[in-house]
């Protein structure tokens, strides 16, 4: 089956996550550098989504048949035969003119009504529907209408009219409300995006299937040693993942042990079901787990947060600093947590001629026999870094994604 992923603003990422997490995986054509369009056998749907942080849309292709806009009214209204009453719809549009999308909408309405069918439409030409609309409508669970997504798309040499149903769409007020929401936010350690987060442990579910095969569809326990206030944590909370949090600082443990109060609370997830522990410990000295966890998904530390570009020096001397921790983590773990793969975010500085990264570590994780990693069908941006890269425009410390195999034993 094809699919279209709308993908969020770190496009790589995102499709690796959709690599990583769907075993039979084929990428197709990438649109505008925002649309993959990708078959699987696998099943998406609403809850696939929800566990996604880098996509915000699927739609699913709903025929192959060569058709043109003039046929749009028509499969509007054979996907909506089977509703009764009135019906809402909308049209998400790639690559078609403006002027063209007014008139599908309101050919599609005349259609409705000369077939007898009362409708609406939300979104307009010049704007698709917000994705929390199409839920408020009740547009992706198809009870009252369904989405379009037309996309005109090359396909060597011709252009194709995609045809597609919205199937999937992210929840945006909730990522909100469990970012801002939450009782602790510190921000003088910078916080991890919830949805960072869930790639990380997307990438981590997919390490520990790469390692272990018997794992496949089980769920996992995941250690973040620099949990922070807990992003990470409560993201595994979220998905049912048992969960082990640390941190050097108590003010983060006690901050980390609230939130996750909290998302329990607001999730109804119980200790009973999904277990937590959460405790003071520096990374840099043995852990002594009565279980090894499945894996290590943790942001480490990224140095103070800056509101402006950092100075040569004072990038050279955080870099030299966060050097030293990776690698005495990296040996840290490779002896107390042994044969637990790794993902990591490493920071990264802006400056003028670029982005300053870290370059000793790639020697420590070769010594100690880690194998860098990337889901299938993904080159790192960067030839020489077996990595991938989070950066925003507004922001000076980037984030290194990098994925670690344990040593093949
Ligand atoms: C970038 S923050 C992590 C933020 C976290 N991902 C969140 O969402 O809140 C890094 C954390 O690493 C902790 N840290 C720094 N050095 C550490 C060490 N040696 N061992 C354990 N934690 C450490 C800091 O106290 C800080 O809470």
């Amino acid at each position: 089956m094809q699919y279209a992923a709308f993908l969020g603003h770190q496009p790589q990422i995102s499709i690796a996550e959709l690599s990583a997490t769907l075993e039979d995986f084929s990428l197709g054509e990438v649109i505008d550098n925002r649309i993959a369009l990708f078959n699987t056998s696998e099943k998406i749907d609403q809850s696939f989504l929800d566990e996604l942080g880098g996509t915000m849309l699927i739609a699913q292709r709903i025929t192959e048949e060569s058709l043109t806009l003039d046929d749009i009214p028509q499969v509007l209204l054979n996907e909506i035969k089977s509703k009764r009453g009135k019906i809402t719809f909308s049209l998400r549009t790639i690559h078609i003119p403006r002027s063209m999308i007014g008139t599908i909408y309101r050919r599609c309405k005349k259609r409705c009504k000369d077939a007898g069918r009362g409708c609406r439409y939300v979104g307009s030409e010049k704007k698709p529907a917000a994705t929390a609309v199409l839920h408020e409508a009740e547009l992706i669970d198809g009870k009252d209408g369904c989405e379009l997504v037309l996309m005109h798309v090359e396909e060597e040499e011709d252009r194709t009219l995609w045809i597609g149903k919205t199937i999937a769409a992210q929840d945006i007020d909730w990522y909100t409300t469990r970012d801002m929401e939450k009782p602790v936010r510190d921000t003088t350690v910078g916080l991890l995006p919830p949805k960072l987060a869930q790639i990380m442990i997307n990438f981590g579910d997919f390490l520990v299937r790469e390692t272990n095969s018997d794992k496949s569809n089980d769920v996992i326990t995941i250690l973040d040693p620099f949990c922070g206030t807990g992003v990470i944590p409560m993201e595994a909370i979220i998905r049912e993942f048992p969960v082990l949090a640390s941190d050097i600082s108590m003010k983060a443990v006690n901050g980390c042990k609230k939130n996750i109060d909290w998302i329990r609370k607001e999730e109804e997830i119980f200790k009973k079901d999904v277990s937590s522990e959460v405790f003071k410990h520096d990374a840099l000295k043995p852990f002594d787990l009565k279980e090894l966890p499945d894996v290590i998904v943790t942001e480490t530390t990224l140095g103070p947060p800056m509101s402006a570009r950092p100075s040569q020096k004072e990038t050279g001397k955080l870099k030299t600093q966060n050097e030293k921790l990776q690698c005495d983590f990296l040996e840290n773990a490779a002896s107390s947590l042994p044969g637990v793969p790794i993902v990591c975010a490493w920071p990264a500085w802006k400056q003028k001629g670029g982005w300053v990264r870290l370059e000793k570590v790639w020697k420590t994780i070769d010594k100690l026999k880690y194998r860098p990693s990337l889901p299938p069908e993904i080159e790192p941006e960067d030839p020489k870094r077996f990595s991938l890269f989070y950066r925003r425009k507004d922001q000076f410390v980037g984030r290194e994604i990098v994925l670690l195999m344990p040593p093949k034993s």
